[in-house]
Protein backbone atom coordinates (compact mmCIF):
# COMPACT_ATOMS: atom_id res chain seq x y z
CA UNK A 1 0.00 0.00 0.00
CA UNK A 2 1.83 2.96 -1.13
CA UNK A 3 1.61 6.05 1.71
CA UNK A 4 0.87 9.98 -0.14
CA UNK A 5 1.41 12.53 2.49
CA UNK A 6 0.50 15.74 1.59
CA UNK A 7 2.99 18.49 3.50
CA UNK A 8 1.73 22.34 4.57
CA UNK A 9 4.71 25.08 5.42
CA UNK A 10 2.80 28.75 6.41
CA UNK A 11 5.13 29.47 9.24
CA UNK A 12 6.86 32.66 8.05
CA UNK A 13 7.09 34.23 4.93
CA UNK A 14 7.29 31.22 2.79
CA UNK A 15 3.65 29.30 1.95
CA UNK A 16 4.83 26.07 0.67
CA UNK A 17 3.01 22.83 -0.29
CA UNK A 18 4.53 19.47 -0.78
CA UNK A 19 3.49 16.27 -1.52
CA UNK A 20 5.69 12.47 -1.17
CA UNK A 21 4.28 9.19 -1.87
CA UNK A 22 6.59 6.49 0.00
CA UNK A 23 9.34 9.28 0.47
CA UNK A 24 9.97 9.87 -2.93
CA UNK A 25 9.21 13.96 -3.22
CA UNK A 26 6.40 14.39 -6.15
CA UNK A 27 6.34 18.39 -5.87
CA UNK A 28 7.71 20.90 -3.64
CA UNK A 29 5.47 24.31 -4.24
CA UNK A 30 7.11 27.53 -2.67
CA UNK A 31 5.36 30.73 -2.75
CA UNK A 32 7.50 33.20 -1.05
CA UNK A 33 6.91 36.71 0.11
CA UNK A 34 10.57 37.87 0.65
CA UNK A 35 9.66 40.54 -2.09
CA UNK A 36 7.51 42.58 -0.21
CA UNK A 37 8.44 42.07 3.15
CA UNK A 38 12.20 43.36 1.82
CA UNK A 39 10.44 47.50 1.91
CA UNK A 40 10.23 46.80 6.10
CA UNK A 41 13.63 45.59 6.64
CA UNK A 42 11.61 42.54 8.14
CA UNK A 43 8.98 40.33 8.01
CA UNK A 44 5.88 42.22 8.79
CA UNK A 45 3.21 39.39 10.49
CA UNK A 46 -0.12 40.92 9.72
CA UNK A 47 1.02 41.34 5.84
CA UNK A 48 1.80 37.78 5.78
CA UNK A 49 -0.51 35.90 7.71
CA UNK A 50 -2.69 37.97 4.51
CA UNK A 51 -0.62 37.07 1.95
CA UNK A 52 -0.36 32.73 3.34
CA UNK A 53 -4.48 33.31 2.96
CA UNK A 54 -4.02 34.95 -0.12
CA UNK A 55 -1.65 32.37 -2.02
CA UNK A 56 -2.48 29.21 0.20
CA UNK A 57 -4.98 27.64 -2.33
CA UNK A 58 -3.34 29.05 -5.52
CA UNK A 59 -0.14 26.88 -4.37
CA UNK A 60 -2.29 23.64 -3.70
CA UNK A 61 -3.96 23.90 -6.84
CA UNK A 62 -0.29 23.99 -8.63
CA UNK A 63 1.08 21.29 -6.14
CA UNK A 64 -1.96 18.74 -7.26
CA UNK A 65 -0.95 19.47 -11.12
CA UNK A 66 2.50 19.07 -10.51
CA UNK A 67 2.29 16.03 -8.82
CA UNK A 68 -0.51 14.68 -11.19
CA UNK A 69 -1.97 13.42 -7.60
CA UNK A 70 -5.98 13.75 -6.75
CA UNK A 71 -6.98 15.15 -3.56
CA UNK A 72 -8.83 11.44 -3.21
CA UNK A 73 -5.46 9.72 -3.16
CA UNK A 74 -3.96 11.66 -0.70
CA UNK A 75 -3.89 9.65 2.88
CA UNK A 76 -3.05 11.81 5.15
CA UNK A 77 -2.43 15.91 5.93
CA UNK A 78 0.80 17.26 7.83
CA UNK A 79 1.41 20.62 8.61
CA UNK A 80 3.50 22.81 10.92
CA UNK A 81 2.07 23.76 14.09
CA UNK A 82 4.94 25.93 15.52
CA UNK A 83 7.32 27.76 16.11
CA UNK A 84 6.51 30.54 14.05
CA UNK A 85 4.29 33.55 13.92
CA UNK A 86 1.22 32.89 15.09
CA UNK A 87 -0.92 34.40 12.35
CA UNK A 88 0.72 32.77 9.72
CA UNK A 89 0.83 29.59 11.34
CA UNK A 90 -3.23 29.99 11.38
CA UNK A 91 -3.24 29.81 7.69
CA UNK A 92 -1.85 26.88 7.25
CA UNK A 93 -3.49 25.23 9.85
CA UNK A 94 -7.07 26.25 8.80
CA UNK A 95 -6.42 25.13 5.07
CA UNK A 96 -4.70 21.42 6.71
CA UNK A 97 -8.31 21.16 9.21
CA UNK A 98 -10.29 21.53 5.83
CA UNK A 99 -8.52 19.40 4.03
CA UNK A 100 -8.88 16.69 6.41
CA UNK A 101 -12.38 17.36 7.27
CA UNK A 102 -13.43 17.20 3.96
CA UNK A 103 -11.33 14.20 2.60
CA UNK A 104 -12.18 11.92 6.10
CA UNK A 105 -7.73 11.93 6.26
CA UNK A 106 -5.70 11.77 9.30
CA UNK A 107 -3.80 15.44 10.43
CA UNK A 108 -0.82 15.42 11.39
CA UNK A 109 0.70 18.83 13.25
CA UNK A 110 4.57 18.64 12.29
CA UNK A 111 7.26 20.62 14.52
CA UNK A 112 9.29 23.10 11.81
CA UNK A 113 12.36 22.68 13.22
CA UNK A 114 12.30 18.59 13.36
CA UNK A 115 11.34 19.38 10.11
CA UNK A 116 14.25 20.57 9.09
CA UNK A 117 16.19 17.98 10.58
CA UNK A 118 13.90 15.46 8.75
CA UNK A 119 14.72 17.51 5.22
CA UNK A 120 18.46 15.77 5.33
CA UNK A 121 17.04 13.10 4.84
CA UNK A 122 16.50 14.07 1.21
CA UNK A 123 20.49 13.48 1.08
CA UNK A 124 21.05 10.48 3.21
CA UNK A 125 19.12 8.32 6.03
CA UNK A 126 19.96 10.00 9.82
CA UNK A 127 22.24 7.96 11.60
CA UNK A 128 22.48 8.15 15.37
CA UNK A 129 23.53 8.80 18.11
CA UNK A 130 23.09 12.32 15.68
CA UNK A 131 23.60 16.39 16.63
CA UNK A 132 21.87 18.45 14.84
CA UNK A 133 22.82 21.96 14.29
CA UNK A 134 20.00 24.23 13.76
CA UNK A 135 20.70 27.69 12.87
CA UNK A 136 17.89 29.80 11.77
CA UNK A 137 16.56 32.99 11.98
CA UNK A 138 14.87 32.00 15.10
CA UNK A 139 16.46 29.73 16.17
CA UNK A 140 20.33 28.56 17.62
CA UNK A 141 20.16 25.03 19.10
CA UNK A 142 21.90 21.96 19.65
CA UNK A 143 19.73 18.70 18.98
CA UNK A 144 21.07 15.13 20.10
CA UNK A 145 18.91 12.70 19.01
CA UNK A 146 19.48 8.51 20.21
CA UNK A 147 17.10 7.25 17.90
CA UNK A 148 14.09 8.76 14.97
CA UNK A 149 11.60 10.97 16.79
CA UNK A 150 13.75 11.83 20.10
CA UNK A 151 14.95 15.33 20.09
CA UNK A 152 16.73 16.43 23.23
CA UNK A 153 17.63 19.83 23.14
CA UNK A 154 21.74 20.12 25.13
CA UNK A 155 21.92 23.89 24.26
CA UNK A 156 20.16 26.85 22.79
CA UNK A 157 20.51 30.61 22.36
CA UNK A 158 19.50 32.99 25.30
CA UNK A 159 19.32 35.69 24.02
CA UNK A 160 19.38 36.31 20.01
CA UNK A 161 19.02 33.64 17.08
CA UNK A 162 22.10 33.83 14.98
CA UNK A 163 20.25 34.57 11.56
CA UNK A 164 18.90 37.30 13.35
CA UNK A 165 22.15 38.77 14.36
CA UNK A 166 23.27 38.64 10.84
CA UNK A 167 20.06 40.39 10.23
CA UNK A 168 20.99 43.35 12.36
CA UNK A 169 24.29 43.80 11.74
CA UNK A 170 23.87 44.11 7.87
CA UNK A 171 20.62 46.68 9.04
CA UNK A 172 23.51 48.74 10.51
CA UNK A 173 25.19 48.14 7.62
CA UNK A 174 22.78 49.23 4.90
CA UNK A 175 22.71 45.78 3.14
CA UNK A 176 19.42 45.20 2.99
CA UNK A 177 17.15 42.64 4.62
CA UNK A 178 17.63 39.55 4.69
CA UNK A 179 21.26 40.10 6.05
CA UNK A 180 22.12 36.71 5.62
CA UNK A 181 23.11 36.60 2.22
CA UNK A 182 24.89 40.03 1.46
CA UNK A 183 26.93 39.82 4.40
CA UNK A 184 28.09 36.08 3.70
CA UNK A 185 28.65 37.32 0.11
CA UNK A 186 30.80 40.59 1.67
CA UNK A 187 32.62 38.17 3.74
CA UNK A 188 33.59 36.12 1.40
CA UNK A 189 35.71 38.85 0.13
CA UNK A 190 37.65 40.43 2.99
CA UNK A 191 39.83 39.60 5.79
CA UNK A 192 39.28 39.35 9.47
CA UNK A 193 40.97 42.56 10.69
CA UNK A 194 38.23 43.72 13.35
CA UNK A 195 38.60 42.22 16.99
CA UNK A 196 35.21 41.35 18.26
CA UNK A 197 34.19 39.36 21.28
CA UNK A 198 33.84 35.58 20.98
CA UNK A 199 30.14 34.87 23.13
CA UNK A 200 30.33 32.19 25.94
CA UNK A 201 32.88 30.24 23.91
CA UNK A 202 33.75 28.43 26.47
CA UNK A 203 30.59 27.67 28.41
CA UNK A 204 29.02 24.47 27.63
CA UNK A 205 26.81 24.43 24.72
CA UNK A 206 24.43 27.55 25.42
CA UNK A 207 25.24 30.49 22.97
CA UNK A 208 24.49 34.22 23.32
CA UNK A 209 24.69 36.44 20.36
CA UNK A 210 23.70 39.88 21.72
CA UNK A 211 26.18 41.25 22.69
CA UNK A 212 28.11 40.55 19.28
CA UNK A 213 25.97 42.40 17.47
CA UNK A 214 25.89 45.60 20.18
CA UNK A 215 29.50 45.29 19.28
CA UNK A 216 29.00 45.56 15.72
CA UNK A 217 26.19 48.29 16.30
CA UNK A 218 28.95 50.54 18.45
CA UNK A 219 31.80 50.16 16.24
CA UNK A 220 29.26 51.31 13.16
CA UNK A 221 27.99 53.97 15.22
CA UNK A 222 31.21 55.01 16.39
CA UNK A 223 33.13 55.26 13.34
CA UNK A 224 30.04 57.11 12.14
CA UNK A 225 30.66 59.91 14.35
CA UNK A 226 33.87 60.38 14.54
CA UNK A 227 33.80 60.38 11.03
CA UNK A 228 35.77 57.19 10.29
CA UNK A 229 35.47 54.72 7.57
CA UNK A 230 34.30 51.44 8.13
CA UNK A 231 35.50 48.15 6.43
CA UNK A 232 32.35 46.85 5.36
CA UNK A 233 33.68 43.69 3.50
CA UNK A 234 36.63 43.33 6.51
CA UNK A 235 33.77 43.75 9.10
CA UNK A 236 31.44 40.92 7.86
CA UNK A 237 34.51 38.49 7.70
CA UNK A 238 35.34 39.54 11.03
CA UNK A 239 31.82 39.06 12.40
CA UNK A 240 31.51 35.96 10.27
CA UNK A 241 34.68 34.15 11.71
CA UNK A 242 33.88 35.18 15.28
CA UNK A 243 30.13 33.88 15.46
CA UNK A 244 30.59 30.76 12.76
CA UNK A 245 33.62 29.75 15.16
CA UNK A 246 32.01 29.68 18.12
CA UNK A 247 29.12 27.40 16.81
CA UNK A 248 31.85 25.19 15.14
CA UNK A 249 33.99 24.59 17.95
CA UNK A 250 30.66 23.60 20.31
CA UNK A 251 29.41 21.19 17.74
CA UNK A 252 33.01 19.47 17.57
CA UNK A 253 32.94 19.26 21.42
CA UNK A 254 28.87 18.35 21.21
CA UNK A 255 29.69 15.67 18.13
CA UNK A 256 32.59 14.11 20.99
CA UNK A 257 30.76 13.84 24.14
CA UNK A 258 27.72 12.07 22.65
CA UNK A 259 29.58 9.42 20.60
CA UNK A 260 27.51 11.10 17.28
CA UNK A 261 27.56 9.23 14.67
CA UNK A 262 26.79 11.99 12.60
CA UNK A 263 26.41 16.18 12.50
CA UNK A 264 23.89 17.45 10.62
CA UNK A 265 23.07 20.99 9.75
CA UNK A 266 19.76 22.34 9.20
CA UNK A 267 17.75 26.02 9.20
CA UNK A 268 17.97 29.13 7.30
CA UNK A 269 21.73 29.67 8.49
CA UNK A 270 22.79 26.43 7.31
CA UNK A 271 23.02 27.94 3.99
CA UNK A 272 26.10 29.89 5.45
CA UNK A 273 29.22 29.62 3.33
CA UNK A 274 31.72 29.85 6.25
CA UNK A 275 29.62 27.16 8.35
CA UNK A 276 29.45 24.87 5.54
CA UNK A 277 32.90 24.74 4.54
CA UNK A 278 34.43 24.30 8.29
CA UNK A 279 32.05 22.08 9.96
CA UNK A 280 32.56 19.83 7.20
CA UNK A 281 36.21 20.25 7.79
CA UNK A 282 36.53 19.78 11.63
CA UNK A 283 33.60 17.11 11.88
CA UNK A 284 35.48 14.85 9.28
CA UNK A 285 38.75 15.12 10.95
CA UNK A 286 37.01 14.14 13.99
CA UNK A 287 35.89 10.86 11.86
CA UNK A 288 32.27 11.16 11.84
CA UNK A 289 30.16 11.64 9.03
CA UNK A 290 28.56 15.19 8.40
CA UNK A 291 25.57 15.92 6.03
CA UNK A 292 25.01 19.52 4.54
CA UNK A 293 21.34 19.73 3.06
CA UNK A 294 21.02 21.20 -0.27
CA UNK A 295 20.41 24.65 -0.55
CA UNK A 296 16.80 24.17 -1.40
CA UNK A 297 16.47 22.37 1.83
CA UNK A 298 17.69 25.45 3.84
CA UNK A 299 15.25 27.70 2.95
CA UNK A 300 11.45 26.76 4.20
CA UNK A 301 9.56 24.80 2.18
CA UNK A 302 7.10 21.96 2.77
CA UNK A 303 9.04 19.13 1.51
CA UNK A 304 10.59 18.50 4.78
CA UNK A 305 6.92 18.84 6.65
CA UNK A 306 6.23 15.96 4.44
CA UNK A 307 8.93 13.89 5.03
CA UNK A 308 8.57 13.99 8.62
CA UNK A 309 4.56 13.79 8.42
CA UNK A 310 5.57 10.30 6.88
CA UNK A 311 7.35 9.06 10.28
CA UNK A 312 4.62 10.24 12.12
CA UNK A 313 2.11 8.82 9.99
CA UNK A 314 3.66 5.48 10.43
CA UNK A 315 2.81 5.79 14.82
CA UNK A 316 -0.41 7.58 14.00
CA UNK A 317 0.62 10.72 15.73
CA UNK A 318 -2.65 12.41 14.43
CA UNK A 319 -4.56 15.75 16.05
CA UNK A 320 -8.03 16.22 16.42
CA UNK A 321 -9.74 19.05 14.32
CA UNK A 322 -9.68 20.97 17.75
CA UNK A 323 -5.61 21.55 17.69
CA UNK A 324 -4.61 25.20 17.44
CA UNK A 325 -1.37 26.05 16.58
CA UNK A 326 1.92 26.74 19.38
CA UNK A 327 4.13 29.76 17.89
CA UNK A 328 6.58 28.83 21.09
CA UNK A 329 6.39 24.89 20.27
CA UNK A 330 9.11 23.27 21.83
CA UNK A 331 11.05 20.35 19.90
CA UNK A 332 11.18 17.77 22.83
CA UNK A 333 7.06 18.47 22.76
CA UNK A 334 6.66 17.35 19.18
CA UNK A 335 4.36 14.76 20.12
CA UNK A 336 2.12 16.99 22.91
CA UNK A 337 -0.56 18.86 21.27
O1 LIG B 1 15.18 29.16 8.72
P1 LIG B 1 14.92 30.46 8.06
O2 LIG B 1 14.57 30.42 6.60
O3 LIG B 1 13.73 31.22 8.71
C1 LIG B 1 13.45 31.54 10.00
O4 LIG B 1 14.11 31.13 10.96
O5 LIG B 1 12.44 32.27 10.11
O6 LIG B 1 16.18 31.39 8.27
C2 LIG B 1 16.25 32.69 7.76
C3 LIG B 1 17.53 33.29 8.26
C4 LIG B 1 17.62 34.81 8.07
O7 LIG B 1 18.00 35.38 9.30
C5 LIG B 1 18.70 34.97 7.00
O8 LIG B 1 19.42 36.18 7.12
C6 LIG B 1 19.57 33.77 7.29
O9 LIG B 1 18.65 32.73 7.56
N1 LIG B 1 20.45 33.39 6.18
C7 LIG B 1 21.80 33.35 6.26
C8 LIG B 1 22.28 32.98 4.98
N2 LIG B 1 21.21 32.80 4.17
C9 LIG B 1 20.09 33.04 4.92
N3 LIG B 1 22.62 33.62 7.29
C10 LIG B 1 23.94 33.52 7.07
N4 LIG B 1 24.48 33.17 5.88
C11 LIG B 1 23.70 32.89 4.81
N5 LIG B 1 24.25 32.56 3.64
Amino acid sequence: MSKVILGIESSCDETAIAITRDGVLLCNVVSTQIDVHQKYGGVMPEIASRLHTENILIVLKEALEKSKISLSEIDAIAVTRGPGLIGALHVGMQAAKTLALTLNKPLIPVHHLAAHIYANEFVTPLKFPLLAVIVSGGNTEFVIMKDHLQFEIIGETKDDAIGECYDKVARVLGLGYPGGIPVDRLAQTGVHTYKLPSPMLKDGYDFSFSGLKTNIINLVNNAKQRGEDINVANLCTSFQETAMDVIISKAVKAAQAFKAKQVIIAGGVSANSYLRKNIVKEITALGIEVTIPPMWCCTDQAAMIAKLGEYLYDISLFAPLSVSVDPNWMINDFDKF
